[in-house]
């Protein structure tokens, strides 16, 4: 095919955290690298991230990356991946460091030290009292690290496609990963990118339902990508709803909000997380906070005029402590609801925040998939990195704080890996121009017109019910017959999706066309998602089924992976013994 074509040692999807800590690492490696982002790259979520990153630095409190390490183990449900969690958290403190070095601006505490708040889930002396782990700058830490990330990459010359859309990985009969197809979202050209090394670092997939904290960008286009390309992906069922969202809406209210002493109350003015999380209260992990708001709410003790949400609490930190280290979400607060939390509480509920699963890889950031029935064996030159990839060290339920470090840890760890890779391997293999035909094929498809006899469907429609089929049928509660009909109904939007068009294919078709694409990537994303969900007949972390209300290890402790050819369910254990430190066992998790 006539097309544009380029040749890079290691191609990344992704500008947000995890590919510009892969792509900084690569280019300072002397590797040619191309970083392809559908958003110019500061625009990317890692800009959202608010409260922070953690490591053990033990600059407030004393500390250690081993009780980190127990409390994501416990946070995740025993679900995490303990050689990966032990390597995450030993690394955090050099790559907070290395942050530092960059430029990012953390806040700092009297002595000079960065500043560290409390986090929920955190504690020292495996689980005894509250640990103060998340390094902050103020409430905008993502913001802090990506803009310093992104100037350290254009030092280091990394090649930038911005605004372009990723279509597809190209994978030849061998099973190599040998670059993708994308397209110039101005002008639609399409563009072949060969690579030796191809790392998705695209994010999560918070779209997929109506109430999130999450950016329209997050369309799980990465793991969408990695399942049409024949990669299962891990522990989808595995949703964070982040307790504090803005009520009806969903933006973010950092976690540092009750970091700093904020906390919830009912409609009764109670202190309700005294009830649920008699030790760390408010500071319970995610999952225990969140579902106990929905219960909140469900029995009664809901606020305001719908009796729908509860409030959070921060005047009793005083106007300084709010301005100097919330001044973000007092900005959100004002702007969307009018509240001012110096003055008043402010709304909250539960929102989608953090897909824990995704594209399964080791913690070298090498994807991993079933090859010859063996789950563990590396896609060539394939790798995944952040909140699109499952190492797994987030398990059932991921701390906040923890994913910035993913980000930097796994970013880094895959760049690492790459160049070791391209070491030995040289020289581009031969691209199979099958793979390039059909990866056309799905870009192509959205030039149809309107037949104009009344099948053509609409894109933003089909989304709109796709995201509240997924709120209404696989959302904080579960049970097997909501999700089954969850599961029907996402499976007749697909099959109206194959009728969509793009009605207007002016000046904005391509931005339109962008749209239809990431609306198929969350139709695949979906099913991954409600489909292992259904499967899965425990509670763990994140996953609360009404109908096995009980973690079950002997049957279940154990990653779920969904393939997409086959509309399948497999399963495969997790790795529970670390490198350096004897394994924690499952035991009962209370807060
Ligand atoms: O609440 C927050 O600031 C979110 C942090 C995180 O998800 O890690």
């Amino acid at each position: 095919m006539n097309l544009t074509r380029r040749k890079f040692d290691a191609l990344i999807i992704g500008a947000g955290g995890a590919g510009l800590r892969a792509a900084l690492q690569l280019s300072n490696g002397d590797a040619k690298v191309a970083v392809v982002s559908k958003v110019f790259p500061t625009r990317s979520h890692t800009v959202a991230a608010q409260g922070g990153v953690n490591a053990a630095l033990a600059n407030v409190l004393p500390d250690s990356w081993h009780w980190h390490m127990f409390d994501t183990v416990k946070g995740s449900d025993y679900l995490g991946d303990q050689d990966a969690i032990e390597y995450m958290c030993r690394a955090a403190s050099k790559v907070v460091y290395e942050l530092d070095h960059f430029g990012v601006p953390f806040s700092r505490l009297d002595n000079g030290n960065i500043y560290q708040r409390a986090f929920g889930g955190q504690s020292q002396n495996f689980g005894q009292t509250q640990a103060a782990r998340t390094c902050a700058a103020a409430d905008r830490t993502g913001h802090a690290i990506l803009h310093s990330l992104y100037q350290q990459n254009l030092r280091a010359r990394t090649h930038f496609f911005d605004e372009y859309f990723a279509v597809d990985l190209l994978r030849d009969e061998q099973g190599f990963v040998l670059g993708a197809l994308a397209f110039e979202i101005l002008t639609g050209e399409p563009i072949v990118i060969e690579a030796k090394t191809t790392l998705i670092a695209t994010g999560g997939a918070g779209q997929l339902f109506r109430t999130t904290t999450n950016a329209l960008i997050n369309t799980g286009d990465g793991m969408a990508m990695a399942l049409r390309a024949g990669v299962p992906l891990e522990d989808m069922e595995f949703v964070q709803f982040h307790p504090t969202g803005i009520a009806g809406r969903g933006m973010l209210i950092t976690e540092g909000a009750r970091g700093e002493g904020g906390y919830l109350i009912n409609s009764e003015g109670e202190r309700f997380m005294e009830r649920y999380a008699p030790r760390a209260k408010d500071l319970a992990s995610r999952d225990v906070v969140s579902r106990s708001i929905a219960t909140e709410v469900r029995e009664g003790r809901g606020c305001g005029r719908n009796a729908d949400h509860v409030l959070l609490d921060l005047r009793h930190l005083g106007a300084d402590t709010i301005m100097q280290r919330l001044p973000g979400i007092r900005e959100t607060s004002m702007t969307f609801l009018g509240v001012d939390p110096i003055e008043a509480p402010i709304p909250v509920f539960p929102t989608c925040h953090y897909s824990m699963g995704g594209i399964p890889t080791n913690r070298f950031g090498q994807v991993v998939a079933p090859v010859k029935d063996t789950p563990e064996d590396p896609v060539p030159g394939l790798y995944a990195a952040g909140e699109a990839a499952c190492v797994s060290v987030h398990g059932a339920n991921r701390l906040g704080g923890n994913s910035l470090l993913d980000i930097l840890v796994f970013g880094r760890a895959a760049a690492n890996h790459i160049l070791e890779y391209l070491r030995e391997n040289h020289y581009h293999r031969p691209l199979d121009e099958t793979a390039v035909e059909q990866a056309m094929a799905r870009l192509t498809r959205w030039d149809r017109k309107d037949p104009g006899d009344g099948s053509a469907e609409q894109v933003e429609p089909l989304k709109r019910e796709l995201r509240k089929v997924m709120e209404d049928h696989c959302s904080v509660f579960r049970t097997d017959e909501v999700m089954r009909e969850g599961v029907e109904k996402v499976r007749a939007l697909r099959e109206r999706l194959d009728h969509a068009v793009i009605a207007d294919h002016s000046a904005t078709f391509n931005t339109a066309r962008v749209e239809a694409m990431e609306l198929e990537n969350l139709m695949d994303c979906a099913i991954a998602t409600i489909r292992s969900a259904l499967g899965r007949e425990e509670s763990r972390g994140a996953h609360s089924r009404i109908d096995f209300p009980e973690r079950d290890d002997q049957h279940w402790l154990k990653h779920s992976l969904y393939s997409l050819a086959d509309d399948s369910l497999d399963y495969k254990p997790v790795r529970t013994q670390p490198n350096t430190v004897p394994s924690f066992p499952p035991k009962e998790r209370v807060y």
